[in-house]
């Protein structure tokens, strides 16, 4: 039987991920301002359980349990996010909240005696409810106020924090939140979705300009989910969809950062774009070239990719967004998120096509892994043996790229721990370690966690 250990090099990063919204709990602890998800998630009807993560794991209050449990699983690399209103409260810097600065302070400090290293989220889609009620995103004033909150938090964790990510996720921001509305804020609007992207890239931008020119130890880079695409069929109309869709989720965030421009033909799509009644409507966001070399210019250090499936993409008149949708074939497994193929080789592909049309980028996975109905069992066990597949054929796509020349220089598991999964409340669970929330919020490490801590202590694995 075939059977090879996957050794990654001494240097390559493991870790764990995780966001402020879906682990922290303390809504109100410590003067925290709220935002759109306290409120979005506070109308039942919004989350298929109809619950919210006031408590959620209640990190804010265990986190000294949860760094104690990353030691104990010889974790040596953890992403997670700042909220900023805990910071400003109001998301504006007059509104500076020091308690909790604190929070994050010691938090991290205390990552460091147990030989973690950060990796800081700015964004993870948390924005106080204050900037929203004046636009949000979709508002230009308020790239000045992710500005002054970046800084802030930047300057006041340097020399402690290397590695800073920007945004996480823009696509999902803007579309499932600003389209679909199906995230907070829960508007439902195209051409403010392209707003919000837009606005999110300058922003992006503006923070790199100036950790760029400030600090020469610091490196800062965005996140982005990206979906590898193909397309139903032969015909045409099916190819010409997918590559919309491709252009929309994968290249609308990568072109302008790395090519200075949007992609042009879904860009005259925007400008024409088809409504239900038969009409055309310009839903482009107002930009200029200038602020497309300024992304270009101010890309960042690294890419952040969080990947989940691959898509198979063909014409549909009735979508409204790219007259496109997403169809599943039979054969091909899928998570328990059922509009997600488990596709590691499709993995392989989308880093191996990043390269080819972005050149030597240096790449993160920043996000990646797997859902389904965990229980403990009568003696305390969580076996989730699925988990552990997923990991053991995704990480091999990534050492396979790697060995073929794609720059990853580390992977960062979804999740250390089951919490919040935003419109689907608490019904998905994504950790390496069980959140048991009938019982105090105990933890309990999965199999799949122990798994994970051997091939951070061998730096590798065997596959079969
Ligand atoms: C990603 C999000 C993350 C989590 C996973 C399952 O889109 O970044 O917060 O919800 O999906």
């Amino acid at each position: 039987m075939y059977k090879e250990f996957l050794n990654f090099d001494d240097n390559f990063k493991f870790g764990v991920s995780t966001a402020s919204y879906q682990i922290e709990g303390g809504v109100k602890q410590d003067n925290k301002g709220l935002s759109i998800w306290d409120e979005f998630a506070h109308n039942p009807d919004n989350i298929d359980d109809r619950l919210n993560a006031d408590v959620s794991c209640n990190h804010y209050n265990k986190w000294e349990e949860d760094l104690d449990l990353m030691k104990l699983m010889g974790i040596k690399n953890y992403r997670f996010s700042i909220a900023w209103t805990r910071i400003f409260p109001t998301g504006k810097k007059e509104s500076l909240n020091l308690k909790g600065l604190e929070f994050y302070k010691k938090l991290i400090k205390e990552m460091i005696k147990r030989d973690i290293t950060p990796f800081v989220t700015l964004f993870h889609w948390d924005l106080p409810l204050v900037l929203q009620k004046e636009g949000g995103f979709a508002n230009k004033e308020t790239i000045d106020d992710f500005f002054d909150y970046a800084k802030y938090v930047i300057d006041e964790l340097n020399p402690l924090v290397n590695n800073w990510m920007t945004f996480n996720e823009p696509w999902v921001y803007s579309f499932c939140g600003h389209l679909e509305g199906v995230h907070a804020p829960g508007i439902k609007n195209l051409k403010t979705a392209l707003q919000v992207t837009h606005n999110i890239l300058l922003a992006h931008a503006k923070i790199v300009e100036y950790v760029k020119k400030t600090y020469t130890n610091l490196e800062i880079g965005i996140v982005n989910n990206l979906e590898q695409i193909v397309s139903a069929s032969t015909k045409e109309e099916d190819i010409l969809a997918a590559k919309r869709w491709k252009e929309a989720f994968n290249s609308w965030y990568l072109d302008p950062i790395f090519k200075a421009k949007y992609p042009k033909e879904l860009e005259h799509f925007y400008r024409n774009h088809p409504t239900s009644n038969g009409e055309v409507e310009n839903v482009m966001p107002s930009y200029t070239q200038e602020e497309l070399d300024y992304i270009c210019e101010n890309r960042g250090d690294f890419l952040g990719i969080n990947y989940y499936t691959r898509r198979i993409i063909a014409f549909d008149k009735t979508s409204y967004h790219l007259n496109a949708k997403n169809i599943f074939r039979p054969m091909i497994q899928r998570a328990e998120f059922d509009s997600w193929e488990i596709n590691p080789e499709a993995f392989y592909d989308l880093l191996v096509s990043v390269k080819e049309e972005y050149g030597d980028v240096k790449i993160y996975i920043s996000e990646n892994g797997t859902t389904g109905q965990d229980i403990i069992d009568e003696n305390g066990c969580v076996h989730d043996n699925y988990r552990i597949e997923y990991f053991k054929r995704h990480l091999a796509a990534i050492y396979q790229a790697k060995a073929d020349g794609v720059d990853i220089q580390g992977y960062f598991a979804w999740s250390f721990i089951d919490n919040f999964e935003w419109a689907f409340g608490y019904t998905k669970r994504f950790g390496i370690v069980f959140c048991d929330y009938e019982d105090n919020q105990r933890r309990v490490i999965k199999d799949s966690g122990h798994f994970y801590s051997n091939v951070i202590r061998k730096q590798g694995y065997y596959i079969t």
